[in-house]
């Protein structure tokens, strides 16, 4: 069989029908409802926020924000001036390998390190060299930690289980946002850890405070390292929060962080293939967020060095002929490559595609011949196109279920965030498509989705200010 035929086969396999695409998306709608009345371990989580308004852009004031999201850690300073508009610095450091699966101690000292770090640059106006002490100025965070995550209150939650990843054991089952509060304590820092966070919701926070101008923000999501959305809900809707229990709560909605990541763990609607399979007994996490691992930026790259390592063992490329760089192992580790690498080949439009084959010698380490590049492109955009066409399933599920197209005039509008959204060609295109193939069909018009960049400072500080 040619290297063409045999990927096309493959290509098949990552193929999702409009009427699959709408079975998913009626199974969305019954997950969300069922995910609002029960607390379940392999349905949709639906994690009520303690989040009970949306920013209407009037906001103000200096905010600390945490954000721990997958790859990296960064802290920021939000001042928010009021008008919709804010100002905010930041610093941000990759996350040591070693600490991501170590002790719970070392990671939360290493986190107030930083956090540390970033007062000592961007605050010194409250640090008294002489004394070596910090003055009574105590400056409110939000800690976005995009994990799922049991919240209890605007700064209580225990962490469900890791993901993207991540596999600290000892910090599964404890509140995270007590745990950094402790290690910023032993350093006599001066910051009340006031809100936690998810990046999801950060987004929508964010999105609603700058864009407050242009109408209601439906959805805050995520297409980056991992995938989630957020948006608010009727309390009366959610009837496993328990009202009762919280006298304090006086509105009528709250935000509800959906960890969509875990839709349908038990593979009923979504599609699973060979690779998907394969890929998910490598994680930390198998059977658990099985759509984010069809979807989402850390599993992307994945399913594709999967597909080569198979066209390899078939012997229809990468020989030992073709190897260039001997020191390259990344065909053979797992997890060595990530969305960038099908999204530069998804994208590549020369008619040599000779993107591809600079970024296949370049990452792999191989020489590759056209009709090669070509089949290795054909598998890239399969994977690409059933990972967009997939996210519109969440977004058309909470349209309908919040049946926002009928209640709101005018646009309803989704910030988004994330590498996937932000860098992969065609993704928001993909994802229309889609879009118009469920029960919204042309009213997919009236969606609008905009980048909210800075969700999880901005969100996060938002958050901060109504805790
Ligand atoms: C993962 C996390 C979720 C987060 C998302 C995007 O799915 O479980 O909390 O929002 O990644 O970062």
């Amino acid at each position: 069989m040619s290297i063409a035929e045999r990927a096309q086969q493959i290509v098949k396999e990552f193929e999702l029908t409009p009427e699959q695409l709408n079975a998913c998306v009626d199974h969305f709608i019954w997950a969300t409802e069922h995910g609002l009345r029960h607390h379940t371990d392999l349905g949709m989580p639906m994690i009520p926020t303690y989040v009970t308004s949306i920013p209407t852009g009037k906001e103000k004031g200096t905010f600390l924000a945490a954000d721990l999201g997958g790859t990296n850690f960064r802290v920021c300073s939000v001042n928010l001036h009021g008008d919709s508009t804010y100002a905010l610095v930041h610093n941000k450091w990759p996350v040591p390998r070693e600490l991501m699966s170590g002790k719970c101690d070392d990671f939360m000292g290493w986190l107030t390190d930083r956090l540390e770090e970033f007062l000592k640059e961007h605050h010194s106006e409250h640090y008294s060299q002489e004394n070596c002490q910090w003055g009574d100025h105590l400056f409110k965070m939000g800690f976005t930690f995009s994990f799922p995550v049991d919240q209890t209150g605007m700064n209580r939650g225990t962490l469900i289980r890791w993901t993207k990843g991540f596999d600290i054991k000892d910090a599964v089952g404890k509140d995270v946002c007590q745990l950094f509060q402790s290690a910023i304590n032993k350093r006599k820092l001066p910051v009340f850890v006031a809100a936690l966070v998810n990046d999801t919701v950060g987004t929508l926070m964010s999105r609603s405070y700058t864009k407050a101008e242009e109408g209601r923000t439906l959805i805050g999501c995520i297409f980056g390292t991992g995938t989630n959305g957020a948006y608010s809900e009727k309390i009366k809707a959610i009837p496993k929060f328990n009202i009762v229990a919280h006298p304090e709560i006086t509105s009528k909605i709250m935000v509800i962080n959906t960890e969509w990541g875990s839709f349908d763990n038990r593979l009923k609607f979504i599609p699973s293939n060979r690779f998907d399979q394969e890929l998910n007994l490598h994680t930390p996490n198998p059977g658990y967020h099985m759509f984010e691992k069809r979807i989402s930026g850390m599993f992307l790259g994945e399913l594709l060095r999967l597909c080569l390592v198979e066209l390899q063992k078939d012997g229809l490329l990468f020989g030992a002929a073709d190897r260039i760089d001997k020191t390259i192992n990344a065909l053979e580790t797992p997890w060595s490559v990530d969305s960038s690498f099908p999204s530069k080949i998804h994208g590549d439009t020369t008619t040599e595609l000779l993107g591809t084959e600079s970024i296949v010698r370049q990452l792999l380490g191989y020489a590759t011949t056209l009709e090669q590049r070509k089949a290795i492109q054909a598998i890239a955009k399969a994977i690409g196109r059933r990972g967009a066409h997939l996210s519109a399933v969440p977004l058309a599920g909470l349209i309908l279920h919040t049946h926002a197209l009928e209640k709101f005039e005018g646009n309803i509008d989704i910030g988004a965030d994330g590498s996937v959204v932000e860098f992969y060609p065609h993704h928001e295109e993909m994802i229309r498509e889609a879009l118009r193939w469920t029960k919204i069909g042309d009213q997919e018009n009236r969606i609008t989705i905009g980048l909210a960049r800075d969700g999880s400072g901005v969100g996060a500080a938002l958050c901060a200010l109504v805790a």
